[in-house]
């Protein structure tokens, strides 16, 4: 169709069939849909239906419109293409035969293909638009331009759209864009930064198609017309956990180029769990139809995410995966791939609704079945006195109580709500969802489906005709904006960063994979169930376990020396600190306790949250070692460490909960402010003989100890208690007990981890193996 006076007679077709189909109304205005990538497989599987179904749903309402394919293909090629998808749209069930050939007629006299390449192109088809509405006496309501295409190719399209494809005055322009959108946060933000010189940002539309599921698409509604039942369970009080799962059968084979550098978790979790995640938790709007409200709200859920560590996440991987990325990608034959294709991650939010709710997001390649469901379990309180046979369904609270968005397959095989009948009985909109038959003998998370009250679709639709309707209605909170999508980014970054050389444990895949990849979890840590079974560990020999060394007593400068791997280690440290506690409470009534910062210390902190119920916190007294002159709620304040593994988990009265005086007066650690007499007259005023109960030090690779520096004299000697001083690396400024002032302690821990501190220890072991040690003494 290179030839103008085809486009000519295409345009005027068109035009007569689109004012053939209208009826004689008066419409708001003419639509122009231009499918870039309209060749490609998103298209043919799943945008051209939506299309179609756009235009069942609108055409004869208010709008007109017109659908035009474009692609690099050439135009022989392309209309072949569109030619054969068109053939083969298919209608809703409650349409009748006759009646959908001919509004599939329609719809294929809207649309027609169009090479689309050059800025020439570009210009062109405006033109076309411009022309084809001006024939039909039309008004242009607006565009949307839907990126089927690899993001490499968004800033030449988006730059050609915005310098001549932009409908006039009084019509809008939407632009959708589909996954991935980027790679982490800053790949994100380049991305968004870039897009950002083209559209604004009420034009864009980023796909995360799990929105369009019906399922989860029906979170919010679901939450809004049963909030007078759900009030007072949704909430910690109530709710035991939240499993937000999808499983696949398929593995990655034909797309490992794509899949090798993003791995499950930038392909699943960040996107699709996340947002199902934040749909569930975030507090709801009182009106849930204002696009604006739904957006802040769930920006906020974003915000209450606690930070991930390394330990909140499993990996696995199915075993034929790098042979597929050798074969596909011509690497060596020595190469093994790190990328997960499974992952388990516990994530938690930091707000009063949620606060200790585990949040479990899993998703894998090649598990044993396809399915996926947000699900969540609510504590069980009753007692039930009547024998458990004749426990019924609506009545006992004894039974399970769960509601699930079952997003679909599975042994459903169809997307559902689920409310179990001991909770209550919902209210689903009649026109769009209808109560599901029975179906003897199906289970469902192991109880038998009369347990719920159980709700599907009256019309199945795919994610891609929903959201393509809702792009139509201008409904952005089905939508990823920028900043939800960097405040995910935010979110999953320093996990991926942490996990980068983690090797993933490896799964045979389907049913084989048995109990392999189960995984539990306790306080913010996650891990397998089982351990790995050796015959899949690729290696020389099996691993070496903590158990097998034993714990170590020695002298270390004339104090005990304990010397061990990290687990018992820190275990042992957790046991004297209490045992300290316990005599110090028992003898003067209080325990005063100063601990310094960095990452050794964060075991410590948690074995002390999850494992020492006798602890006296009660009486406790928490004093800083040192800290960093950042905000308090910087992620690099020890203050912060603190609260996040410690503080949040356990009952010390706020009163007795010392953080240092880094930030006055909007000023971080300014001699002025007197910060650091501040904190020593505090500790006079606090502590006996301003001597500590137990000092906990770390050691940095220099050496240093608290914030006391080699190079920096200051806090050595003299009379201060307290003092600013100055590190080798950022953040430069510091505040710090003195030397003196922890010399006076009665008890000093000195705890060192990790095999770079062996130098600065000058220990040696007999054994080549580099155990951690902490040891107990004066400086
Ligand atoms: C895509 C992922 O976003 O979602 C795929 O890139 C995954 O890896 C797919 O298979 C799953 O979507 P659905 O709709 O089949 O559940």
């Amino acid at each position: 169709m290179k030839h103008p006076g085809c486009w000519k007679m295409l345009t005027v077709a068109m035009c007569m069939a689109l004012l053939g189909c209208l009826q004689a109304q008066e419409l708001r205005g003419h639509v122009s849909v231009i499918l870039l990538g309209a060749t490609g497989d998103l298209a043919r599987k799943y945008l051209w239906q939506g299309l179609f179904q756009l235009y069942l749903d609108e055409a004869g309402k208010d709008y007109s419109f017109s659908f035009h394919g474009a692609a690099l293909t050439s135009t022989k090629q392309g209309q072949a293409f569109v030619a054969k998808v068109l053939e083969s749209l298919s209608c809703p069930e409650d349409v009748a035969p006759d009646r959908c050939a001919e509004l599939k007629g329609q719809f294929q006299r809207l649309s027609a293909y169009r090479h689309l390449a050059t800025s020439e192109d570009y210009v062109a088809l405006s033109k076309d638009i411009e022309a084809q509405v001006q024939h039909g006496g039309l008004r242009e309501a607006g565009r949307i331009f839907y990126f089927s295409v690899p993001p490499f190719a968004y800033a030449d399209i988006a730059r050609n759209i915005n310098s001549s494809c932009r409908p006039g005055p009084g019509a809008w322009l939407r632009v959708v864009l589909e996954k991935p959108f980027g790679h982490d946060h800053l790949s994100a933000q380049q991305l968004a930064t870039e897009l950002g010189g083209f559209f604004r940002e009420e034009e864009m539309y980023r796909v995360d198609h799990y929105l369009g599921k019906q399922a989860v698409a029906q979170i919010l509604p679901f939450r809004d017309q049963n909030r007078k039942a759900l009030d007072g369970l949704w909430s910690r009080h109530h709710v035991e956990r939240v499993e937000i799962i999808m499983k696949e059968t398929v593995d990655a084979e034909g797309r490992t180029s794509f899949y090798e550098e993003y791995g499950v978790i930038r392909d699943v979790l960040q996107n699709h769990l996340t947002e199902v995640l934040t749909l569930v938790a975030m507090e709801l709007p009182h009106n849930i139809s204002s696009s604006e409200s739904v957006l802040q709200h769930k920006l906020r859920a974003f915000r209450a995410l606690r930070g991930l560590q390394k330990g909140s996440a499993v990996l696995g991987q199915y075993q034929a995966y790098s042979e597929q990325v050798r074969r596909e990608q011509q690497r060596p034959d020595s190469f093994r791939s790190l990328t997960p294709t499974f992952a388990g991650v516990l994530v938690h939010m930091d707000n009063l609704r949620w606060e200790g709710v585990p949040f479990i997001l899993m998703s894998g390649k090649a598990l044993d079945e396809r399915v996926g469901y947000v699900r969540i379990l609510f504590r069980n309180q009753a007692y039930c006195v009547l024998s458990d046979e004749r426990w019924v369904a609506d009545q006992s609270q004894c039974l399970p109580r769960q509601i699930v968005f079952y997003i679909g397959h599975g042994e459903l095989g169809s997307p559902a709500v689920l409310v179990s009948r001991n909770l209550f009985r919902p209210s689903l909109p009649s026109e769009s969802w209808k109560e599901l038959g029975a179906r003897p003998g199906l289970r469902l998370f192991g109880r038998p489906l009369s347990d719920f009250y159980a709700y599907r679709p009256v019309r199945e639709q795919d994610a891609y005709s929903v959201l393509i309707s809702r792009i139509f209605h201008g409904r952005k909170d089905s939508f990823v904006t920028t900043e939800h999508l960097l405040a995910s980014w935010g979110f999953w970054t320093p996990l991926l960063d942490s996990l980068a050389h983690e090797v993933p444990r490896l799964y045979p895949g389907g049913a084989e994979n048995g109990h392999l990849l189960d995984f539990e979890f306790g306080g913010a840590q996650l891990c397998f169930s089982q351990q790995q079974p050796e015959q899949l560990v690729p290696g020389p020999g099996p691993a070496p376990m903590p158990s097998g060394f034993q714990v170590l007593k020695a002298k270390y400068r004339e104090s005990p020396l304990i010397s061990a791997w990290p687990e018992e280690l820190i275990a042992k440290l957790a046991d004297d600190i209490e045992a300290t506690a316990v005599r110090a409470v028992r003898r003067f009534g209080t325990f005063h306790l100063a601990l310094s910062g960095g990452s050794s210390p964060v075991p410590l902190f948690q074995q002390l949250a999850t494992r020492h119920y006798g602890f006296p916190w009660a009486h406790t007294h928490l004093w800083l070692v040192d800290e960093r002159c950042v905000p308090l709620w910087d992620p690099e304040s020890n203050f912060q460490h603190l609260q996040t593994h410690l503080l949040q988990h356990i009952r010390v009265p706020y009163y007795n909960i010392h953080p240092m005086p880094v930030h006055l007066h909007q000023r971080l650690c300014a001699e002025e402010d007197q910060g650091a007499q501040t904190y020593a007259s505090e500790i006079s005023a606090l502590v006996a003989n301003s001597s500590f109960d137990l000092v906990l030090l770390g050691m940095g690779a220099d050496g240093h100890t608290a914030s006391l520096f080699p190079q920096s004299p200051s806090g050595l000697d003299g009379e201060q208690l307290v003092v600013l001083t100055e590190s080798p690396s950022r953040p430069f400024q510091r505040m710090s007990l003195s030397l003196p002032l922890i010399n006076r302690a009665r008890k000093v821990a000195v705890l060192v981890m990790g095999r770079v501190k062996r130098e600065i220890t000058m220990l040696r072991r007999p054994d080549e193996r580099s155990p951690s040690s902490v040891t107990e003494h004066g400086c």
